[in-house]
């Protein structure tokens, strides 16, 4: 296969130019410009991919069962809609370190237990060091094959002979295809292997799961085109100084995307928490400190009550610094921006922190009123009630937006002995097993607050 000429491609918007540049005059965006190297005679592989079936009529379309494996690991199931779905492509992504191939062998440990086959591939550890690991781990599985190997070809000669049910590749940045010049991890690569995977899980139906590493701005590394060639895109998510991990699925052609599974990184492996709401609450302070709200976010099927912290102070910078931690900034900026024009409360010559206690980051705007009454109380001296639990999206002109799921949110608060809710008016709804509040605006909600003093 002989090279004839190699160009440079753009990984955010596939711009291509013959020689390399710093910024891609397309997007603009900087060091994003990677080498891609062309062939005279098409890798042979391709061939494959050539699908001698032929379109069919909708109407006759017969739907076959959609076969699920447990992994009887319940936190992990949840995320990926019920279990592993059998001929899919699942996609890790995680910082190094996180917990991606402790959970990954833990999950074939069981899967063995199940009765299946898991070939686990390690592109990166030594097969003792993986005994040691599964040592640790207590997992004594007849079933599970281990194979440290970096080559995409030897992978595959071997997923055919031993034709596992699962197949677990750690990690895509590792391994290498001889169809593409470049060097492991590179864009090609990565866009190679996973196209060669992809054919393996689909025409062998052969459930493959991906580890994937992230870059340092959060991003799994690799072309944006690998999101797009899996059925399963799953970050593991947390703090690595503590001890919670999360599983956030981001796509999932099998299931809810906004399903979130928690667990707690321990010396023998990750277990699942039942409770995260203990978890992500047992740090509080017992003692009601300015710039504290409770929120209730609902992630996936199950709320979960979160701590925003905030901290406002005089700056004495230039131009007041904005730092905001868990939360999307520019929805901060948003809400800075409420706060001054429609209540009056003056933050221009003030710095604002805003952050989400335990590690978690909370996307749904039913956080804004919380983040608005943590910066308020904070900005005014005053304190929320520690037993008020805070609900609702803030629009543009202060109001109080309602949110879905008032019920379960609720029923959550009331479980975890929370005795009053700040909630939407349109949400209003009557609950004797707790305190309700409804507010139309957002100075509704700070006077309720403040006149609770
Ligand atoms: P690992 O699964 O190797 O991370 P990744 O594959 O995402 O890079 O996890 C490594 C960390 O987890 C390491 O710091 C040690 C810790 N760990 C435990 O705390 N308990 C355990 O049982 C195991 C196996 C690892
Ligand atoms: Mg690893």
């Amino acid at each position: 296969m002989a090279k004839v000429k190699s160009k440079w491609v753009c990984t955010e918007c596939g711009y291509e130019t013959a020689g390399y540049l710093g910024k891609c005059p397309e997007c603009g965006a900087w060091g994003t410009l990677v080498e891609e190297v062309q062939f005279t005679s098409k890798p042979q592989i391709k061939d494959e991919f050539i699908n001698k079936e032929k379109p069919e009529l909708l109407k006759d379309i017969h739907i076959g069962e959609e076969v699920r494996v447990s992994t009887n690991i319940s936190e992990f199931d949840r995320i990926l809609g019920g279990g592993l779905v059998q001929g899919s492509l699942v996609l890790i992504a995680g910082d190094p370190g996180i917990g991606k191939s402790t959970i990954l062998l833990q999950t074939s440990g069981e899967l063995c237990k199940n009765n299946k086959k898991v070939l686990y591939v390690s592109a990166e550890e030594s097969a003792s060091q993986l005994k040691l690991r599964a040592q640790r781990l207590s997992i004594n599985a007849d079933n599970l094959y281990i194979y440290p190997q970096t080559s995409m070809e030897n992978i595959k000669t071997q997923i055919e002979e031993i034709m596992p049910d699962v197949v677990v590749v750690d990690s895509i940045q590792a391994i290498y295809s001889q169809n593409v010049a470049s060097s492991a991890g590179s864009v090609s690569q990565i866009r190679e292997c996973t196209n060669l995977l992809m054919h393996i899980a689909k025409s062998k139906n052969i459930t493959i799961i991906v580890i994937g590493h992230v870059t340092k701005d959060g991003n799994i590394a690799g072309p944006k085109v690998l999101e797009h060639m899996v059925d399963t895109v799953i970050y593991f998510e947390g703090d690595k100084y503590k001890s919670y991990r999360m599983l956030r699925a981001m796509k999932n052609r099998f299931g809810n995307t906004s399903e979130v599974g928690i667990f707690e990184m321990c010396t023998d492996g990750l277990k699942c928490v039942t409770n995260p709401n203990e978890l992500f609450l047992n740090e509080r302070s017992q003692v009601a400190v300015p710039g504290s709200a409770i929120v209730v976010t609902n992630e996936g099927s199950r709320p979960l009550l979160v701590e925003i912290q905030s901290l406002v102070g005089t700056t004495p910078y230039p131009s007041p610094r904005r730092v905001a931690n868990g939360v999307d900034t520019s929805r901060v900026l948003q809400i800075l921006a409420v706060l001054e024009k429609r209540v009056g409360l003056n933050l221009s010559k003030q710095d604002v922190y805003v952050n989400v206690m335990g590690g978690i980051d909370v996307y749904e705007p039913s956080a804004d009123l919380g983040i608005a009454l943590a910066v308020a109380t904070c900005a005014r001296d005053v304190v929320v009630d520690p037993q008020t639990v805070i609900i609702g999206e803030i629009g543009l002109s202060g109001e109080i937006h309602p949110v879905n799921n008032i019920e379960k949110r609720l029923n959550e608060a009331v479980m975890t002995g929370f005795k009053k809710a700040i909630i939407p008016y349109a949400n209003k709804v009557t609950d004797n097993r707790i305190e309700i509040v409804p507010v139309k605006r957002l100075i509704d909600a700070i006077t309720a607050c403040v006149s609770a003093q």
